[in-house]
């Protein structure tokens, strides 16, 4: 493995990256910086923000060989893990995890300020007039209303025991 490449709007993503290079060693680069400076063709693991569903910067990242994404969103960690890698279309042999970010509707600029006002007023809306909430619901529409700071450490486990089993693999003969 050879890099960390992100893509970030508000921030989130670009922290993940950083813990991810702090506990493997690997540099991380933002796209800019790694369509500089990271080999076409070199080992990636690669953070894209969600936006609508689908991990953005996921088709500029095809450039180098991407061995695992990292789907940065709004809904809890480990959850629609499928969902976003059928619509980036991700192959079944790249593994994906989903890591919680932040939320803030007042960070948000021009068009997704658009977009996530009209969400929080519809998805909002109807999730507060929902009775039977799950946890990951009531932590949603919390998120949605108030916005939230969910970036942790904790959230990178299964990417980092994903990173540890193939180094592993890598080092026994
Ligand atoms: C326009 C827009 C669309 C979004 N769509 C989704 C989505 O489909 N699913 C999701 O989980 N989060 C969605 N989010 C939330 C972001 O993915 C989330 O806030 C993430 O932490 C942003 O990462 P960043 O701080 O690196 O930009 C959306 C945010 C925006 C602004």
């Amino acid at each position: 493995m050879n890099a960390i490449v992100y893509t970030t709007n508000t921030g989130s993503t670009k922290r993940y990256a950083e813990l991810l290079a702090r506990e493997t060693g690997l540099p991380a680069y933002s796209m800019a910086e790694a369509e500089r400076s990271v080999p076409t063709g070199a080992e990636i693991i690669y953070l894209g923000w969600i936006m609508a569903g689908s991990v953005k910067g996921y088709a500029a990242a095809k450039r180098w060989s991407v061995r695992a994404v990292c789907a940065v969103g709004m809904g809890r960690t480990g959850t629609q893990t499928d969902s976003v890698r059928k619509k980036s279309a991700i192959p079944a042999s790249i593994p994906v995890f989903t890591l919680q970010g932040n939320f803030d509707v007042k960070k948000l600029r021009g068009v997704y300020r658009l977009m996530m006002e009209l969400m929080v007023k519809t998805a909002g809306k109807s999730l507060a007039a929902k009775p039977d909430r799950t946890p990951e619901e009531d932590d949603m529409l919390d998120m949605m209303l108030h916005g939230g700071q969910r970036v942790g450490i904790e959230n990178l486990r299964a990417v980092l025991d994903w990173y540890g089993a193939q180094k592993e693999r890598r080092e026994t003969p």
